[in-house]
């Protein structure tokens, strides 16, 4: 058997580098090294990959960026393409904007570091997706946006948080770093990840579903006056050469990086597919036993399984289930471990006044009871059926 992965990349390689080193080559031939063709070439392919869309004509007359097609500006990573995000919208000091605190720090971090204030959300215990009621209950006088992030592969309840931001006229900003691909679907909306709000936002991070060997990120828009803004602001805010119109960053996606996306961003939707696939075998080895939950599906989204996360019964069998695990050479992750509002500088930061939490039992809870497994396209039989014989044995015994 192979050794096992939370990601296993070589394999990934292995299987694709062909296609890989074609386009590195190409690129590394061509010399255009900042700002190279294939950056030019990826942002049109995923944006027109990405562009299909259904909308109710009360959504479209609420949010008209909703009939324009997908722009996509690659930057350095994820993290840069939520700050830009916010830099975009260019929101008064001390706005808030909700988002859920079960999550990667990235977004906090960065409103934190605009002079942003988070509002920090419950989500949905079952499917770790914000939920929408926590939301409606936590705007107040000062809130100018929501920040869903798509967890683990599945997306947030987009036509609620539209409805909600057309009535109370807020930004949507979407965190698709790990749900790029995933398809949300209901009676107003359809359309992919990252598409429907404002702006979208993704990370090319190694690992995530779709990643290059090193940073990058991607900015989704479907509003030609933020693509244009985002594109100047991403370029230290020039709109024309040493004219700098906004104070912006240096923010590139690298094109040695593009070039190795372009070999990949065919195979995504396999990806997913492998990924789902891997879901069901997990599904149906491990669900009914009664130490865990297995992760529940939304009805309004396909999962693209960034992340396999069961929650477990008892947060007590956490460590000594992933000392066994370990043991038996099997790796797994605990995404998150504490929710964004006990992070020590967002502590800090909200006990001065600099945003507000909400009630957060759920997320306290889940902070101490999942678990996440290896889940990835080259993932094979014989790997996850150790697994879960592993996992059970393990869980039997505690
Ligand atoms: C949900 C989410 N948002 C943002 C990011 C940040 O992406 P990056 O690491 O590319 O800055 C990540 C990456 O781990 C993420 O998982």
């Amino acid at each position: 058997m192979r050794p096992i992965q939370m990601v296993d990349l070589k394999a990934q390689y292995q299987r694709l580098g062909n296609e890989i080193d074609a386009r590195l080559q190409s690129a590394v031939r061509n010399a255009a090294y900042i700002k190279g063709p294939e950056v030019a070439e990826l942002e049109s392919a995923m944006g027109e990959g990405l562009s299909p869309l259904r909308a109710s004509s009360s959504l479209v007359s609420a949010f008209p960026h909703l009939s324009g097609s997908v722009q996509a500006l690659g930057v350095a990573n994820g993290t840069d393409a939520l700050q830009l995000a916010f830099m975009a919208l260019d929101l008064p000091a001390g706005s808030e904007v909700i988002t859920p605190a079960f999550s990667y720090a990235a977004l906090a971090e960065v409103l934190f570091l605009l002079n942003l204030n988070p509002v920090f959300v419950e989500v949905d215990p079952h499917t770790f997706l914000m939920d929408v009621e926590a939301v409606r209950g936590a705007i107040g006088p000062q809130t100018r946006a929501i920040a869903p992030v798509h967890l683990y592969g599945q997306t947030a309840d987009m036509s609620a948080v539209l409805s909600l931001a057309a009535e109370h006229n807020l930004y949507v900003v979407e965190d698709c770093a790990q749900a790029l691909g995933s398809q949300y679907c209901s009676d107003e909306l359809s359309g992919f990840a990252g598409t429907m709000g404002h702006i979208g936002c993704t990370s090319f991070f190694p690992s995530k579903n779709l990643g290059c060997m090193g940073d990058g990120g991607m900015v989704f828009t479907r509003d030609a006056s933020l693509a244009a803004r985002l594109r100047a602001l991403a370029n230290h805010g020039q709109e024309q050469k040493y004219q700098h119109r906004y104070i912006g960053l240096n923010s590139r996606l690298d094109t040695l990086q593009a070039a190795i996306l372009l070999a990949k961003w065919p195979h995504l939707k396999d990806f997913g597919s492998r990924r789902a696939a891997a879901a069901q075998r997990y599904d149906e080895a491990l669900s009914g036993h009664d130490a865990l939950a297995v992760p529940a599906r939304s009805p309004l989204s396909t999962h693209v399984y960034h992340q396999y996360t069961l929650t477990l019964q008892n947060p007590a069998h956490r460590e000594p289930l992933r000392q066994k695990l370990a043991a038996a050479g099997i790796p797994s992750m605990v995404y998150y471990p504490t929710p964004l509002h006990r992070q020590e500088a967002y502590a800090v930061a909200l006990s001065a006044g600099r945003g507000r939490t909400t009630d957060l039992h759920s997320t306290e809870n889940l902070c101490q009871r999942v678990i996440s497994l290896p889940i990835c396209p080259e993932l094979d039989t014989e790997q996850q059926s150790y697994i879960c014989n592993q996992v059970k044995a393990a869980l039997d015994s505690l």
